[in-house]
């Protein structure tokens, strides 16, 4: 157990967010999905990531319940499924299905029919105290300026796909100029950049692992930051990336593996799945 869990960022409602964080994606409902999360909450995290879409809410609950730690000590994040209609209705699913009174943050999972129609839904939920923030994932930098035009609650996170390969500069750029808090997915690329050669030779040099290397750059960059594992010891090591920096060579080199042009956008056209 380490401190870890101070390193926060604020959000715009003043309420604060870890740095660091387990996701639980891909991780099945039931055994895998509590084991997860209790072995991440043992370890230290006090964020944990999960979406309607994931189908393992009920277990991701069941897991901070049996931890014993106090719900406040704990940010949860949930997800909107925008192929719902109802963000205040499903939020209300949500809560019953994590066994919890409100999450810390709930997001648009993405702008699937657009960046604002969803959002008075999300305002509802906010409003009911079924969320303390609310947010969205998957916006670009256009999307964001859109919502931001007609929201009366600002976005508190915007959760990207971001890691060294998908270095979204302009996209973080236009997140921290309007107050929006930057959050990091796949920061790992969903396990395929541990084998980079460029990430093996820093992480050799800095005699740390790939994943601490790719972690630590996305903190470095000022991203709260959210990989998922579902083994013990891969969960403490991702978690152990608070007393080293990545020195400006090895932050340069990682920069220079971007394929995005430092876009503003949060996926290219062709990865949106859900147009
Ligand atoms: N908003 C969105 O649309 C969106 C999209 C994607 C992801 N997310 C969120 O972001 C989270 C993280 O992204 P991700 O799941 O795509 O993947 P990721 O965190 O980039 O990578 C996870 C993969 O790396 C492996 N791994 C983790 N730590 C490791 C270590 N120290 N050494 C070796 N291998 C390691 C894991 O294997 P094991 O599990 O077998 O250890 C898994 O295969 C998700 O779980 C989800 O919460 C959000």
């Amino acid at each position: 157990m380490t401190d870890n869990a101070q390193a926060t960022r604020t959000l715009s409602n003043g309420e604060t967010i870890p740095v660091l964080g387990l996701g639980v994606w891909q991780v099945p409902d039931g055994k895998q999905t509590e084991q997860s999360v209790s072995m991440a909450l043992e370890a230290g995290y006090r964020l944990i990531d999960t979406a309607q879409a994931y189908g393992n809410e009920a277990s991701v609950g069941r897991a901070i319940r049996s931890s014993g730690i106090p719900r406040e000590d704990i940010f949860l994040t949930t997800k909107f499924y925008p192929g719902s209609r109802d963000p205040l209705v499903e939020a209300e699913k949500s809560l019953r299905r994590l066994d919890t009174e409100y999450v810390d943050l709930y997001l648009i999972h993405w702008p699937q029919g657009g960046p604002t129609w969803a959002w008075p839904g999300m305002e509802k939920a906010s409003e009911a105290g079924l969320a303390k923030a609310i947010g969205i994932s998957n916006f670009g930098a256009d999307e964001l300026q859109e919502l931001l035009k007609v929201s009366q609650i600002q976005p508190a996170v915007n959760q990207i796909l971001f890691n060294p390969f998908d270095y979204r500069r302009a996209l973080v750029e236009a997140c921290e100029q309007a107050g929006v808090v930057a959050q990091a997915y796949s920061p790992l690329g969903t396990g395929q950049h541990l084998n980079n050669p460029v990430v093996g030779r820093i992480a050799e040099a800095t005699g740390r692992t790939p994943a601490q290397v790719l972690i630590r750059w996305a903190i470095q960059k000022g991203l709260s930051v959210i990989p998922k594992s579902t083994h013990r010891e891969r969960i403490e090591q991702n978690y152990a990336v608070f007393d080293f920096t990545l020195d400006d060579e090895a932050v340069t080199a990682l920069d220079a593996l971007d394929t995005t042009t430092q876009t503003p956008d949060a996926l290219a056209p062709s990865d949106k799945w859900w147009s």
